[in-house]
């Protein structure tokens, strides 16, 4: 471990960033909106196809000054080109990291060790979109001569959250003939209801896995072979035209009875968390279709090439990346709300927790030594409308400060009488709310009996950015996405750690294969300490011999 390595607290442009919050402490968001009216449109960002109102931050122009300027010494910059050019920045597994290769068009070139992997991406793409379309017109039959009308995912972490984080985000595109369900969990539940009430004969399994021996999916594609067989008479010869594999194993795809033929590869420098737009997508496709798939890897693309070229202080995810950094480090906040004012967006908080926490929680920087600095602030969120009558009441009136995003789109999918204009006017307010609140005065202005008054008081002076895109496009999709995997890498480039490693879910997973042989036997002794003994001993009574 390198120890000697100057903390990030003794850099000069986080101490001067220390020292400025200090200056800005006094100043609310009401002030700063009555001194410099201008903010209100200077502090927002247009590219490409989104907008960024960032105006309703704890900031000035000198924050987002000595902001960048933190960026540009802590190496931001190479940092990003090392990636583009396919150096081994994931530092503890030695490899790539080189998901925007994923949505580089066709004839561009990266080379890792000499191979340019951009027609290694196409290749695949192009087998995927055959396969795609067969299923989608029927060419490609089950075993038993019927078309496949169901498809079920069997994946966990990156093989499915942003497989069903898609699925439900381009619904509208999807074929509505077809079922998409996902399977992820250990809890047979939810393999037994996920396919309940599905035609074994239509039913074609897509099991995606990067490595092809993850304890969850690997348990659930054994069940989803018994199924199908039971389903099917037994014909070992119906497992070839009921599942297709996606992963990096070829040899362990092969082993579990899946021709590879059936097999959609990718590779060591795709992350799981980061592999929604690789062949780990072929659900999507296969819902969207293989024209609409491209469109969101076109759009993945553009936020790529935002982020390579533009400058820091014009960069979106640089922005945003740097804002999560302000507050998680100089105000001492521990979460980020991530609130979309889009029902097809359901799933992306739950996307977005992988996404960031998977790959900024961490302890040390690159080189082993302590961070010094906390590191990956907790995202989470819920769609609104429907947040606002949850949890938002906490992030108007609480004790704790919860920088918001709002995610909103001018145009709706679905018109539906004024609905749309209700939606959208709901994000406005909440976002003027959490900024400016509601003082005393005003509050008894309205006639509000002395005792009330704290009650209805609002203090505000809480910050949000606001995202508004036109419509909910497979290609919008692509940008909004592409967006925060850049703002995560952004603020592990400033903490300077490995944000695409992540040997923290290695210890649960040893710790339950040593507990598995202990829960069916009075035999061994147990010597676990005496709390998981005493859990074990009570799970022993409870599940009978
Ligand atoms: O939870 C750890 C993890 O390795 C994730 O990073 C990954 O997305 C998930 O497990 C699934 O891994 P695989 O695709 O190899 O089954």
């Amino acid at each position: 471990m390198n120890t000697n390595q100057p903390s990030l607290r003794e850099c000069p442009a986080w101490a001067a960033l220390q020292d400025h919050r200090e200056a800005i402490a006094p100043l609310t968001l009401r002030h700063l909106f009555a001194d410099d009216p201008e903010r209100g449109e200077r502090l927002s960002l247009d590219a490409v196809g989104l907008y960024l109102n960032y105006a309703k931050n704890r900031i000035t122009d000198e924050t987002v000054r000595l902001l960048v300027q933190l960026a540009e010494t802590s190496g931001l910059r190479e940092r990003i080109d090392a990636m583009f050019r396919g150096e081994r920045i994931n530092v503890s597994e030695n490899r790539s990291v080189l998901h925007i290769a994923l949505r580089a068009p066709r004839g561009t070139s990266i080379l890792v060790d000499g191979v340019n992997v951009v027609d290694d991406v196409h290749a695949v793409l192009d087998r995927m979109a055959a396969f795609a379309e067969h299923v989608r017109d029927g060419t490609w039959k089950g075993h038993t001569g019927q078309r496949i009308l169901n498809v079920v995912n069997i994946g966990i972490g990156g093989s499915d959250l942003g497989p069903v984080m898609a699925y439900e985000a381009l619904r509208f595109y999807s074929d509505r003939s077809m079922t998409f369900r996902f399977v992820s969990n250990i809890d047979g539940t939810d393999f037994v209801e996920a396919t309940r009430d599905l035609n074994p004969a239509e039913t074609l399994f897509v099991v995606a896995s990067k490595t092809f021996t993850t304890l969850e999916t690997m348990t659930n594609a054994h069940a989803a072979r018994d199924w199908l067989l039971q389903g099917l008479g037994g014909d070992q010869a119906a497992v070839a035209r009921h599942f297709v594999a996606v992963s990096t194993n070829a040899e362990a795809v092969s082993q579990f009875g899946i021709d590879t033929t059936n097999m959609y590869g990718f590779w060591d420098w795709v992350g799981g968390r980061y592999s929604m737009d690789s062949a780990i997508g072929l659900s999507t496709m296969l819902a969207i279709g293989p024209e609409n798939f491209r469109a969101m890897l076109d759009g993945f693309h553009a936020m790529d090439e935002h982020f390579r070229t533009a400058p820091f202080t014009q960069n979106m995810p640089v922005l945003m990346g740097l804002l999560a950094v302000w507050y998680n480090n100089f105000f001492g906040a521990q979460t980020i709300a991530v609130l979309p004012y889009e029902q097809y967006l359901k799933r992306f908080p739950a996307y977005l927790q992988q996404l960031t926490m998977e790959s900024n929680g961490k302890h040390v920087t690159l080189k082993g030594a302590p961070v010094g600095v906390d590191t990956g602030p907790v995202y989470w969120g819920e769609p609104g409308t429907n947040g606002q009558h949850s949890f938002y009441q906490l992030i108007h009136q609480g004790t704790r400060l919860i920088p918001c995003d709002f995610i909103a789109f001018g145009q709706p999918l679905n018109p539906l009488g004024h609905h749309h204009d209700m939606l959208l006017a709901n994000v406005f307010a909440q976002g003027e709310a959490l900024a400016f609140g509601k003082t005393p005065e005003e509050v008894a202005a309205e006639g509000s009996p002395d005792w009330l008054v704290p009650h209805r008081t609002f203090e505000g002076n809480r910050p949000s950015n606001t995202l508004l895109l036109e419509r909910l496009t497979p290609a919008a999709l692509g940008k909004l996405v592409a967006l925060y995997e850049h703002s995560v890498f952004t603020q592990g480039a400033i903490w300077d750690i490995d944000s695409f490693d992540q040997w923290g879910v290695e210890l649960g997973k040893v710790l339950a294969k040593r507990i598995l042989p202990e829960l069916g036997h009075s035999e061994p002794e147990l010597s676990h300490d005496r709390s998981t003994n005493a859990l074990i001993q009570r799970y022993r009574q409870l599940r009978g011999p």
